[in-house]
């Protein structure tokens, strides 16, 4: 039986965020810099309110300048263009991020499009979509997958990790079939991108795919993003095979209470996979790191790019 590694992305992240700090406060002393993020919320969704709390508490605690924009559901198109632009024009800002879902009225393309790519740390302007998909720099990649990749490089990069089948390569991901389930623009697509760059082979499952289990049984990682709590099983897994899980789904728990769980049946995996990402605790708090990451990024090229 194979023993499996609990990938921990909580450390991980922690320790991501111990270096951010560090360079935050170089890049003060030295170019009299201090990284500023704008995170502008529209309406209250709750989850989002979760969301931007934690990323406004995490961007302060790494000495950067956080900016938070609360606005109104019944904000128009266009006033909420006009916001992004003013922090376009804005120095102290060097990252802005609109927190998605937006309400029905606004589309959330049209806004995305107005952030300066040059700040657009969540890296879903379509220029930065672009350079990501052709490789060009400078762009930024979004941050769930950049997370998922850290942890899958660090894995990988442990040579004792490999798959014996593994086909050798200069990167650490080369030549193994990673397969992503769920086509998101968030994390499905970006994501697939990442991979073909790691001279990963990829395969793109989604809603609509016949016999995914039979699909993923070829992987040597697995990522799930689509959303839906504990839908991939121990039993569809590749012996010996990477599980990133991306999900957070509450649900009900025997207690009455509720409880997050990821779209990996995690119990179910143990004794299978070679290593899995726990939910909470994986790839949730690397989100927000990356997120940090590119706005340490966005300040910097304000003077060395
Ligand atoms: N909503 C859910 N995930 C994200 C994210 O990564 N960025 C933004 N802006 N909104 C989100």
């Amino acid at each position: 039986m194979t023993e499996t590694k609990i990938i921990d992305g909580k450390a991980f992240a922690e320790k991501l965020r111990g270096e951010i700090a560090r360079k935050v406060a170089k890049l003060k002393t030295e170019k009299g810099i201090t990284p500023g993020l704008a995170v502008i919320r529209v309406g209250d969704d709750p989850a989002s309110e979760v969301y931007v709390r934690n990323k406004v508490k995490q961007t302060k605690e790494v000495g950067m300048n956080s900016f938070e924009l609360r606005l109104p559901k019944e904000i128009t198109e266009e006033e909420l263009r006009a916001k992004v632009r003013e922090l376009n024009d804005d120095k102290t800002v060097h990252g802005i991020l609109v927190q998605l879902p937006l309400p029905e009225h606004i589309d959330g393309f049209i806004v995305i499009d107005t952030i300066d790519p040059h700040k657009d740390v969540d890296g879903f302007n379509i220029i930065n979509v672009a350079g990501l998909a052709v490789g060009e720099d400078p762009y930024f990649i979004p941050c769930t997958p950049m997370g998922c990749l850290m942890l899958l490089k660090n894995y990988f990069q442990n040579p004792n990790n490999y798959p014996k089948d593994k086909v050798p390569g200069q990167k650490p991901l080369a030549g193994l079939h990673a397969i992503i389930l769920g086509r998101s623009n968030i994390v499905g697509k970006p994501m697939i991108q990442l991979l073909l760059k790691e001279d990963c082979t990829v395969t793109i499952a989604h809603s609509k795919t016949a016999n995914v289990s039979l699909l993923v049984k070829q992987a040597d990682i697995v990522i799930a993003a689509v959303g839906r709590p504990e839908i991939v099983k121990g039993e569809w897994l590749k012996k010996g095979a990477v599980v990133i899980d991306v999900g957070i789904n509450r649900i009900a728990s025997p207690d009455g209470k509720t409880k997050l769980v990821g779209d990996v049946d995690f119990q179910s995996c143990l004794g299978i996979a070679a290593a899995i990402t726990p939910v909470p605790g994986g790839v949730g708090p690397m989100t927000i790191a990356c997120l940090l990451e590119n706005t340490l990024r966005a300040a910097k090229c304000t003077v060395v790019c």
